[in-house]
Formats: C-alpha cells, sequence, structure tokens
C-alpha cells in the first residue's frame, strides 16, 4: 500500500470507526423483552449531505416489537407476510444532518437461544439527494475479523431469574 493509500485510510478509517452503527446495550437477556437503541451518526461519504433514510433488518423474525416514537421521523414498520405478529424490518424516513447522531429506540421480545448468540441487525443508511447509501452489513469472519462495515449485533446473555 503507498504513502499516499495508507493516510487516506487512516482519515477515512478512523473517521468510518467512529461512525459504525452501534447498538446499546451491547448484551440482552435471551427469551425476555428489552429496549435496545441503534445509533446512526454518519454521512454517506459527503460532509454536506445528511442521512434521510434508516433502515434495519431484524435478526430473525422478531415477535413483541414497538419502536419508539419519533415524530420527526416517518416510521415503517414491515411485518411477515405470513403472519402480521413478527416484525421483519423498520425504516425510518426524515433528516439526520452530518455531524449529528440519532438514538433509534426498539422494543423486542428476543429469542429462547443460548447465552453468547450473537444476533446481527444488518442496517442501511440512505443519504439525501444522492442516491448514496451505505450497508452495514458485513459478519465478522476469521478471514475478516474487522469488516469495514460491520453490521451492528447485540450478544445474548442468560436471563436473570427476576419477574416481569
Ligand atoms: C422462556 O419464556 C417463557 C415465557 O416467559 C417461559 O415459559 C419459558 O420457560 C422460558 N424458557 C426458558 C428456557 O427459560
Ligand atoms: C429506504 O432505504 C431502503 C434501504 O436502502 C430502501 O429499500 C427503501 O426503498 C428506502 N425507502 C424509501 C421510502 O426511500
Amino acid at each position: 500500500m503507498s504513502i499516499k493509500l495508507l493516510s487516506a485510510c487512516l482519515a477515512l478509517c478512523v473517521a468510518l470507526a467512529a461512525a459504525h452503527v452501534k447498538i446499546t446495550p451491547a448484551e440482552v437477556p435471551a427469551n425476555k423483552s428489552s429496549i435496545i437503541q441503534l445509533r446512526v451518526s454518519h454521512d454517506c461519504g459527503d460532509e454536506t449531505v445528511g442521512t434521510t433514510n434508516f433502515t434495519f433488518i431484524m435478526p430473525m423474525k422478531m415477535k413483541y416489537v414497538s419502536v419508539e416514537l419519533d415524530t420527526a421521523w416517518k416510521i415503517l414498520i414491515n411485518k411477515d407476510e405470513e403472519d402480521e405478529d413478527y416484525v421483519r424490518s423498520v425504516t425510518f424516513l426524515g433528516f439526520l444532518p452530518d455531524g449529528f447522531y440519532k438514538l433509534f429506540g426498539v422494543r423486542m421480545r428476543f429469542p429462547d437461544l443460548p447465552a453468547g448468540e450473537k444476533l446481527y441487525f444488518k442496517s442501511y443508511q440512505d443519504c439525501h439527494n444522492q442516491g448514496a447509501s451505505l450497508a452495514w452489513d458485513q459478519i465478522a469472519t476469521d478471514d475478516n475479523p474487522k469488516p469495514r462495515y460491520p453490521a451492528p449485533y447485540v450478544t445474548l446473555v442468560e436471563p436473570t431469574e427476576s419477574g416481569h
């Protein structure tokens, strides 16, 4: 890699590293309902535009989903065609200027899967009038442990013994 390419990468990769779509909390109990938040903070590569469309795909069809209301954004909830109790994906249409972040909140019941299981929420971010988009949908593998556009995820932990 040339010095020029390397320094371009250093600048860009640092910006991208800070800008990954992230989910908090990072861990949620299996077989229980929890609220998670997806944090979006990056434009699509041009600082003069902002995000106009954010979509995340459920790791599997999910039940008991409720999305935090935000009247500044139009919210499209894409239900499963065969069973309306399940949600496949959620799209938010609005405007997030470059330089700001936004937390998209959603509550759902997480599946009864073993602790340690990672659930990926592949995310897609579109930018104003650019036809540009960022796909945060890469999953780390042994060959590529640090993908450039990682899909945000939560890790399941054992449910606590507390009541509802
Ligand atoms: C999962 O939750 C359901 C409903 O609360 C409960 O009946 C079931 O026993 C739970 N499964 C496990 C493995 O704890
Ligand atoms: C929002 O973005 C998603 C993913 O890029 C795309 O499939 C969808 O058509 C867009 N929706 C609108 C209304 O632009």
